[in-house]
């Protein structure tokens, strides 16, 4: 932590004195103004040798550690994470889901709020943690590096604030990744170039173990062990790339409390269901009496479409630890493992009970600000397209094309140099147009047969939003190529969602089915597989803000775009120049 200054003793008493008189008269006031402190962590990008399947390989880490290490902080602090790269790729770190207000330089993403740290650069991402409180995670937002750069963020509410329900025993995150034999780097990078899917990954991982169903990984199990009658708080964690999942322990229900960092109206369940970019606290009530069994905890992927996917499962054990007096009786025996049942994989009507159950507290604590009136409505198709094979090249894609995928029929193209720079020295001129369309331009049935043109138009687009817009955005899957649910998940804000269906939105009918009373509060959200998504948020927050599916092979291939936040009138409504070490491109 950073040094100071001692001040002289006869000052301090005075100090004191004038804080024990202000404590007597004011001591709401003076618990108000409590701020939180800063926290440093250094991050080191560096390569470590890693063995998963039988197989090593040199991996992208944080200080050596897969996962990363985990960041913890409570509501109110500020945080200066120093990374410095020490490997041959380009890196940005993201915070996914801290809000960052006016903070947007320390977001992340990169190209667009800053240029990536270069090799052998430094750059400290300096934030504060405001208003939130829960599990959310960090992971590397350039190309496919977050494959194995990712960690927790654990946010604990302010010092004697307490959670809205019971308080565990123990806290421990469990963050689920998807695991390849080769280079995702070179996956990725190849199948950009031939237009085709990348390869789909050789395992899921539970905190980075892929456990025993896997070749030689009996030993890469991860093991939780727990104590009768207690109740742990399960921080879950998806950071896989491309696969969401279904998550469950034989013989034990959960209680969901929290989703995205945002406390949530508990419900119980069998199975949780969580996509990439998503974070749900659950809460695990253990056995009164020390069970006769070990149980299985499993996670495999919920498939909405018909594209090629890793059907593997990873599991974990959940251990019951024997107290000294029955280990004696129990010695050696070995313990029968219970397995869980798990939905089908292609399980959309579950999906979709479990999405629904999903709402805020809406406590007077807690409440949930939805935004009552719309200023501006936005209509946006979400799904995959064709861009055409380059002259003299084969392609492995469709029609001898490229698959990609847009947003109202644009794939964004990324920009060589960040847009937030961009825009906050106007020089916006050659790297972005303010021309995202906000309704399709074509219209079509979204969900029926496809058009018979599928190809896309690339562009550089955002959309401006002076400060303060209430806006309220429908996001329509479409079957072109394929329906497929797609999480999407927006920077900068948490959003409402006030309605989601199957088939093409109504704007009719449906929205006065819209929940504006207690809609679950979020950063990332599936539009369903062959249906639509409302989304309500306060455009409060100045700066650039990227919206893109969080499934990573969709965002390669355009599946994003960003909105252009102004500065508000006040001197707390507007974004501060960027940091003298922010990276150059
Ligand atoms: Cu977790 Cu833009 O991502």
């Amino acid at each position: 932590m950073g040094s100071r200054l001692l001040p002289s003793s006869a000052f301090l008493r005075a100090v004191l004195f004038a804080l024990s008189a202000a404590l007597c008269i004011l001591p709401g006031l003076v618990l108000a103004k409590h701020a939180g402190i800063t926290r440093h962590y250094k991050f080191n990008i560096k390569l470590q040798n890693v063995t998963r399947l039988c197989q090593t390989k040199s991996t992208v880490t944080v200080n050596g550690q897969f996962p990363g290490p985990r960041i913890i902080a409570r509501e109110g602090d500020r945080l200066l994470i120093k990374v410095v790269n020490h490997v041959q790729y380009n890196v940005t770190l993201h915070w996914h889901g801290v809000r960052q207000l006016r903070s947007g330089w320390a977001d992340g993403p990169a190209y667009i709020t800053q240029c990536p740290i270069q090799t052998g650069q430094t750059y400290v991402y300096n934030f504060t943690i405001t208003g939130q409180r829960g599990t959310l995670f960090w992971h590397a937002h350039i190309s496919w590096l977050r494959a194995t750069l990712h960690g927790p963020i654990v946010i604990l509410p302010k010092r004697h604030a307490s959670y809205p329900f019971p308080q565990p025993f123990k806290e421990v995150p469990i963050v689920f990744g998807e695991w390849w034999k080769a280079d995702t780097e070179t996956i990725i990078n190849q199948a950009m170039q031939t237009g085709s899917a990348p390869n789909v990954s050789d395992a899921y991982t539970i905190n980075g173990l892929p456990g025993p169903l896997y070749n030689c990984s009996a030993k890469d199990t991860f093991k939780l062990k727990v104590k009768p009658g207690k109740t742990y708080l399960l921080r879950l964690i998806n950071a896989a790339l491309n696969d969401e999942l279904f998550f469950s322990i034989a013989n034990h229900t959960l209680t969901v409390v929290e989703a995205d960092a945002v406390y949530v109206k508990p419900f119980q369940t069998k199975t949780v269901l969580i996509t990439p970019g998503q974070t749900t606290n659950v809460l695990l009530r253990t056995k009164s009496k020390l069970p006769n069994a070990t149980f299985i905890m499993a996670a495999r992927p919920y498939v909405s479409g018909p594209a090629a996917f890793d059907n593997t499962t990873t599991t974990g054990l959940l251990e019951y630890e024997k107290s000294s007096v029955s280990t004696a009786k129990t010695k050696n025996k070995k313990l029968p493992l219970l397995k869980p049942v798990l939905p089908q994989l292609n399980d959309t009507s579950f999906a979709i009970k479990y999405i629904r159950k999903i709402r805020s507290l809406a406590s007077e604590k807690f409440p949930a600000n939805v935004p009552k009136t719309v200023d501006r409505r936005f209509f946006f198709t979400v799904g995959l397209g064709l861009i055409p094979c380059p002259q003299n090249q084969t392609c492995q894609g469709p029609n001898n094309a490229k698959l990609t995928a847009a947003i109202n029929n644009v794939s964004f193209v990324q920009p060589s140099i960040a847009l937030l720079q961009a825009h906050f020295f106007n020089q916006s001129k050659g790297v972005f147009t303010t021309d995202f369309p906000s309704n399709p331009l074509v219209k079509f049935n979204y969900t029926g047969t496809p058009p018979s043109n599928l190809f896309v138009k690339t562009g550089t687009k955002v959309v401006v939003l002076p400060f303060n817009t209430s806006v309220e955005l429908v996001l329509q899957d479409t079957s072109i190529i394929a329906a497929e649910s797609h999480p999407l998940h927006l920077h900068g804000f948490n959003f409402f969602v006030v309605g989601l269906g199957f088939g093409n939105f109504d704007p009719n009918k449906d929205p006065s089915k819209f929940n504006l009373v207690d809609p679950a509060e979020r950063n990332t959200i599936s539009v369903p597989s062959g249906g639509w998504v409302a989304i309500r948020f306060l455009a409060d927050n100045p700066g650039v803000w990227f919206m893109h599916c969080h499934l990573e092979v969709h965002t390669s291939w355009g599946l994003k775009m960003a909105w252009v936040v102004m500065d508000g009138k006040g001197p707390k409504q507007k974004l501060p120049p960027p940091p003298s070490d922010l990276p150059k491109c």
